[in-house]
């Protein structure tokens, strides 16, 4: 047992080196709680095996040789951790029984900044000194570069500033900016930083601060240390006002609430609001607010026991590259897919992230067998990040792209200059029949009620089906061995089928497939041209005529009519007695929801933002970020918050997704 916790103290020390000194860690935040957690509880059984420089112990790393040395008077404390209400409450049980105080807590919470702790001396007003945390009690003069940060005042404003006043905070990369950074270092072939955590930490801590400047680094106050020769609020919040009075930055999300319940429901809303935040957070800090009762409370070890954070759901998680599937798509692409071990992140179970391309592969240098990094924020597809440099000695494996398709054995070409490989069968290959099929059956398309994924895959397999023709003369009879098909469903399908033959134009042109030919290029295509004949007989010329087509899409679209397998099928589809009312008039065609103002707000389950909007958008609709009185109508998904509420005020028509489902299908 010595000899395991000694190991786990030596690995942690190794990720505090890499973490703290070289600012490049190899493994996630939540995988490296985990470890100190172990080692804690080892401790903690076997007390026999404690030393004093236990990692466990400690906040930090040690300190760089460069930088002059800086020692805090007051020690530059860590927070301990909540991760559940439960734990929230007992938190806060455990204050008031110390406290023998039985009546409700203020609270003053406010977002935990992921960044880098900071302290900053003012003598007289004026900036004088800038340290690092370091280890909590001995950290880095890093003076010269905090000077570069432009919201960090030189000088205070206003009356009665303290003759000596530290004050402490966060330093951080604002998200975009760091999105910006890391975009500019990619063109310039230059090195990038895994996280805007990092990026903060890697820019401050240059020895030369010219390079510091020329970042965008930004500084949020969340505290104060030494006060010598003047007198503060015995309020927390009211402190953290008064630095913002002498010009100190301070975060918007900062209130004060009572109790552990009122705590839980900041949690709650600022969980909700962190999608939108321009810096990146990583959980919430509640803080007794009364500074009289915070010094009655004192600290435990490192942490004050009047302080602790609440943690989001980690991000980013660490797992394991299983294996990697080559998937076929409706236009041949190739997309390989990591199969992962499934891994709890954001709020999800992942088992399966796009790697999209060979490019991307080759760009994270990954191999099956390597651990991974996998970030999912809130409403984004899960991605792997980034691979870690295998420490384990495991063997990993080549991920090979195939050179020919995984499903029909046709040759994969991938064209000069394009990312994608594509597989040359074409609809000879059963992949690309199902997704053709599947997107023909889409909601968008012939919105065939009731033909599901499953359904079609079977269809297929079974070779019941080869083009969507096919589709109008299946029988009830044909559906019903089919796996959880029963007989009502099986005529509920036949009727939804034979009802889709009546449509639209547009959409019948989408329902064809034709790549690159979107909901508006064939709303354009449609109202250009009136007829399916004219459309046919198109040539590039007259396609570079029509609204928002240029020469690919005008080359696809030749492409497409004047395959013969294409014509069969439009024919055998024309032939079921599929029909749309005519388009009248060259003049231009007034949009359904022209004039209308959509704004989206909460989660969608059914599709994603992006697809709403666009699909809106094809339909004349503006989409817009924000409520106002000029709104027509709101989509709010599950766990919408200010937004509905605003326009709950407003009166503004608000939707379900299921509404807006159906107030698209209708149009
Ligand atoms: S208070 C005595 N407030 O979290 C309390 N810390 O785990 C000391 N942090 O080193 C910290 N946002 O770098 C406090 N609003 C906030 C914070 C915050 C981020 C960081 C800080 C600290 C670490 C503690």
């Amino acid at each position: 047992m010595a000899q395991k916790i000694s190991a786990l103290r030596q690995e942690i020390k190794r990720h505090n080196y890499n973490y703290y000194t070289l600012d490049a860690p190899t493994i996630t935040d939540a995988e490296y709680d985990r470890q100190i957690k172990i080692l804690r509880e080892l401790e903690e059984k076997y007390p026999e095996y404690a030393t004093p420089d236990s990692p466990s112990l400690s906040v930090g790393g040690p300190v760089l040789d460069n930088f002059n040395k800086v020692t805090h008077k007051l020690p530059m404390l860590s927070l301990g951790n909540v991760y559940s209400k439960e734990e929230l409450v007992e938190f806060v049980e455990r204050i008031q029984k110390q406290l023998k105080n039985p009546q409700p807590l203020l609270f003053c919470v406010e977002p935990k900044l992921d960044g880098l702790a900071i302290s900053l001396l003012y003598e007289h007003g004026k900036l004088v000194q800038a340290a690092t945390r370091g280890d909590g009690t001995i950290g880095e003069d890093v003076t010269y570069n905090v000077k570069t940060i432009k919201n960090i005042p030189h000088t205070l404003k206003g009356n009665s500033i303290p003759r000596r006043l530290e004050v402490r905070g966060e330093v951080v990369m604002p998200i975009a900016e760091f999105h910006a950074f890391n975009q500019h270092a990619i063109a310039q072939q230059e090195k990038t930083f895994v996280n805007p955590r990092n990026a903060a930490a890697g820019s401050l801590r240059q020895l030369d601060s010219n390079i510091t400047a020329q970042r965008p680094l930004a500084f949020y106050s969340y505290g104060l240390g030494i006060i010598e020769n003047g007198s503060l609020a015995n309020s927390h919040y009211q402190r953290l006002q008064q630095l913002k009075a002498w010009g100190l930055p301070l975060t918007k999300e900062i209130t004060l609430e009572t109790g552990a319940q009122g705590c839980f429901e900041a949690y709650t809303r600022l969980l909700q609001k962190r999608p939108t935040l321009p810096y990146e957070i990583d959980g919430i800090v509640y803080k007794v607010d009364d500074i009289t009762l915070q010094e009655q409370l004192g600290f435990i070890a490192r942490s004050p026991r009047w302080a602790t954070a609440h943690k989001f759901p980690a991000q980013e998680e660490q797992t394991r590259l299983l294996d990697v599937e080559f998937q076929v798509g409706r236009t041949g692409a190739i997309t390989p897919v990591a199969i992962l071990q499934p891994v709890f992140v954001g709020g999800v179970t992942v088992s399966r992230a796009s790697l999209h391309n060979a490019d991307e592969i080759k760009r994270l240098n990954i191999k099956i067998g390597d651990t991974v990094i996998i970030r999912r924020a809130a409403d984004v597809i899960p991605q792997i990040i980034r691979a870690l440099p295998s420490t384990s000695g495991e063997q990993s494996r080549e991920i090979i792209f195939p050179t020919a398709c995984p499903v029909c054995g046709s040759e994969i070409e991938r064209i000069k200059d394009e990312a994608i490989a594509r597989c040359t069968g074409g609809l000879y290959c059963a992949a690309q029949r199902k997704e053709a099929i599947k997107y023909f059956a889409s909601r968008k398309a012939m919105n065939i009620d009731g033909l599901g994924e499953k359904i079609v895959e079977q269809l297929v397999d079974e070779n019941l089906i080869h083009t969507p023709a096919d589709l109008f003369h299946l029988t009830a009879e044909q559906l019903i061995p089919l796996e959880r098909m029963a007989e009502k469903k099986a005529n509920k399908l036949i009727a939804a089928i034979s009802q889709c033959k009546s449509t639209t134009f547009p959409k019948f042109l989408l329902a064809l497939g034709i790549r690159e030919v979107g909901e508006a290029t064939a709303r354009n295509l449609a109202n250009y041209f009136l007829t399916l004949e004219a459309l046919q007989q198109a040539s590039i010329e007259d396609l570079l005529k029509v609204d928002e087509i240029g020469d690919i899409v005008a080359q696809h679209i030749v492409t497409f009519f004047r395959q013969k397998h294409n014509q069969e099928v439009i024919q055998a589809l024309l032939d079921t007695g599929i029909h749309w009312p005519e388009i009248k008039t060259k003049e231009h065609q007034a949009q359904p929801l022209e004039g209308k103002t959509f704004v989206l707000t909460g989660t969608l389950t059914q599709m994603s933002r992006n697809e709403a909007k666009q699909a809106l958008q094809a339909l004349g609709a503006k989409v817009s970020g924000s409520v106002s009185k000029n709104t027509s109508y709101v989509v709010a998904g599950e766990a919408a918050g200010s937004k509905l509420t605003k326009a709950q005020e407003l009166g503004i028509t608000i939707l379900d997704e299921t509404e807006m489902l159906s107030l698209l299908g209708s149009l």
